[in-house]
């Protein structure tokens, strides 16, 4: 069953608020990344051409102190979004009371407001129904496009749809078309690549991945914790030991098709390395740690991608943010670029990074916009955000 989209709602002349998620990364005013702006274009220039108010709503950052508020305040991305959609946008400053509501009030059909961060309220994370109802009052519709915000029940991701007519924005019913097609009917064989510091991050997704893929490769700093599970030798390599009898019961389910580093690049310190080398995957000795995958992992990575017809891939296979340990991770992310008839998916977060910095984002049929929320929906989890949305 199809979500109501956008689409299915008469918009012209009506207040349409759009919880999008505008949580960039920025240091200090500068925007580093714009990615998720310009992912929200479809869904706002769609709204403004047919005549809506479009009244924007997004959280930036964790918001706990007045300091935090400062550090993030919204007012940076309304600035970037004029840039990018090349049109006004209107930024207020508040979160309630008179100075939105009168914004609201005086909006004309295609002009744009961006509301101050949702997190200024304390009650947005809580989901406070007083606030939900609140914000669903400054409006006629409600559209979801928020899509890496849709694993949290907060007001403005699940309590204002409670009040209005809802629907899915473009952004999250292509997510949901490509993560769900890869979950609910992927072509085969299907790949999943899961890599990233630790088992404890990826528990559910491997669990639900070893059920539908037809093969697992795991990689990243998680690997080390598979092979203490096998008895090998892994030196100072990160280790979640209390994640063994897991990574041991993954291997028993997985049998066939998990597939493990075999040899991995190693260093005999993190920050200043002066022994790099390649040793066989459980031969670390002590005082190396294992930082990267090595050549034979790669090519055997490879080889098992080859013909693969649906690939999901999240987390990075080393330390790629330090060039002598990114070699897996630039190699993986090229085999997938190349790869000739697959859909090739990349969940958010890190992997996603990997594969704007390296050039290839437009070699994949899709890079996600959301980090935890695509891992838990590939853990078969239902998001919040997207539930409230009514089915057609
Ligand atoms: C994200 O960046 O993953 C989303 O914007 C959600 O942010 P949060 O983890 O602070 O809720």
């Amino acid at each position: 069953m199809a979500k109501v989209t956008v689409k299915d709602l008469d918009v012209k002349g009506k207040r349409v608020i759009v919880r999008v998620d505008f949580n960039v990364p920025h240091k200090g005013d500068v925007i580093t990344d714009d990615n998720r702006i310009v992912a929200a274009l479809p869904t706002i220039n769609y709204l403004t051409e047919n005549g809506a108010k479009v009244i924007l709503l997004s959280h930036l950052g964790k918001v706990k102190t007045d300091e935090d508020k400062v550090k993030n305040d919204m007012s940076i991305v309304a600035k970037r979004l004029a840039e990018v959609q090349n049109a006004p946008v209107k930024f207020v400053n508040a979160t309630r009371g008179e100075e939105l509501e009168s914004a609201v009030n005086a909006m004309n059909e295609g002009e744009i407001i961006l509301m101050q961060n949702t997190r200024y309220e304390p009650g947005e994370s809580k989901n406070d129904p007083e606030l939900g109802a609140y914000w669903a009052s400054l409006g006629d519709l409600f559209v979801e496009d928020a899509f890496g915000s849709v694993h949290r029940a907060h007001a403005s991701t699940v309590g204002i749809p409670t009040h209005l007519p809802s629907a899915v924005g473009f952004l999250v019913e292509k997510e949901l078309s490509f993560l769900g097609g890869a979950l609910n009917n992927p072509g085969r064989p299907f790949v999943a690549i899961l890599g990233g510091a630790k088992v404890s991050d990826k528990i559910g997704v491997i669990e639900n991945l070893l059920k539908i893929a037809d093969k697992v490769l795991i990689g990243g700093g998680m690997a080390y914790t598979f092979a203490a599970a096998e008895g090998k030798k892994i030196g100072n390599s990160l280790l979640e030991a209390d994640k063994i009898d897991l990574a041991k019961d993954f291997m028993a389910k997985g049998e066939g098709k998990l597939f493990l580093p075999v040899d991995t690049v190693i260093a005999n310190d993190f920050d200043a390395p002066t022994d790099i080398k390649t040793v066989a995957s459980g031969e670390i000795p002590d005082g190396y740690m294992g930082l990267d995958i090595g050549d034979a992992t790669i090519a055997e990575f490879q080889k098992e991608l080859e013909g693969a017809k649906t690939v999901f891939w999240n987390g990075p296979m080393g330390v790629f943010e330090k060039p002598e340990f990114a070699k897996g991770t630039i190699e993986i992310c090229k085999t997938l670029a190349e790869l000739d008839g697959a859909t090739t998916i990349i969940g958010g977060g890190d992997s996603a990074s990997a594969a704007k910095n390296l050039g290839f984002a437009e070699k994949f049929s899709h890079i996600s916009t959301g980090g935890g929320a695509s891992l838990e929906f590939m853990e078969g989890k239902e998001l919040p955000g997207v539930a409230v949305i009514a089915e057609k």
